[in-house]
């Protein structure tokens, strides 16, 4: 079973536990690599529709671990219990779900010792949620898989960790800014390429296109300032 990038980076962020669940598993892959690499005793492979469970069923078959993985059909974090687990695994969904699944279910969050989210879009909208609700970040990571940057972020609850940050920092973490990460030059060249892009488009004279554009340009010129802090 030959990983992405992506899941990958979330494999390697995994402590070993009892119990871990995958929200949204899909494939199964995960839970399924996880129990290959005794990084749990027992994994919870949970989705919101059938097919990709079933499909997960199938794969943990193939690869011989379907006793160590329990399939569970159901939205968010509603299929598991407050404290069953020890690790909880989000990937591949929006920032905007990972943040309402968190919301929903608080108490399984809270009694969790780590969670590894890794939205597939809009994860600054997931950064300005953990940032300013009570979230440790334990660890932030990025990572560059088939074209696409992907941010990846090992949190858990805590009460009184706050901070609240210019909007530009939820787009570039701060944490990795610190870090000088090796690839946030390239993810902050992109950003400012995608801003480019969008001003291309602007082509009308009217007074929102005249805000937006300016936007658009105060934006770049403060990405173009933290390019001055990357590697
Ligand atoms: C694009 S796949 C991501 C699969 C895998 N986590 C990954 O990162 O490669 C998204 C999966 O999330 C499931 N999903 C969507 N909304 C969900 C929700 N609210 N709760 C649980 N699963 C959900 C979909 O059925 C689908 O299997």
């Amino acid at each position: 079973m030959e990983l992405s990038r992506r899941l990958s980076l979330i494999i390697q962020n995994i402590d070993e536990c009892d119990t871990l669940v995958d929200v949204g598993t899909d494939h199964g892959y995960i839970p399924i690599k996880c129990i290959k690499d005794g990084l749990c005793k027992k994994a919870i492979a949970s989705d919101i529709n059938k097919d990709p469970l079933d499909k997960a069923k199938l794969n943990s078959v193939f690869e011989g671990v379907d006793e160590e993985v329990e399939f569970r059909l159901g939205g968010g974090l509603s299929t598991v219990e407050v404290s069953e687990c020890n690790g909880i695994v989000i990937a591949g969904m929006g920032g905007n779900l990972i943040r309402d699944i968190l919301e929903e279910d608080k108490e399984v969050v809270k009694e969790a010792d780590y969670l590894i989210l890794l939205p597939a879009q809009n994860p600054e909208v997931l950064r300005e949620y953990l940032y300013t609700n009570n979230y440790e970040i334990i660890k932030e990571d990025l990572c560059l898989d088939d074209g696409i940057y992907y941010e990846l972020f090992k949190v858990r609850s805590k009460d009184g960790e706050t901070t609240e940050l210019d909007s530009i920092y939820y787009e570039v973490s701060p944490t990795l800014l610190r870090e000088r990460h090796e690839l946030l030059k390239g993810f902050i060249e992109s950003k400012i390429e995608k801003y480019e892009k969008i001003k291309g488009l602007i082509t009308d004279d009217s007074e929102s296109a005249k805000l937006r554009l300016e936007e658009l340009n105060t934006k770049i010129d403060v990405l173009n300032n933290l390019l001055n802090y990357c590697s």
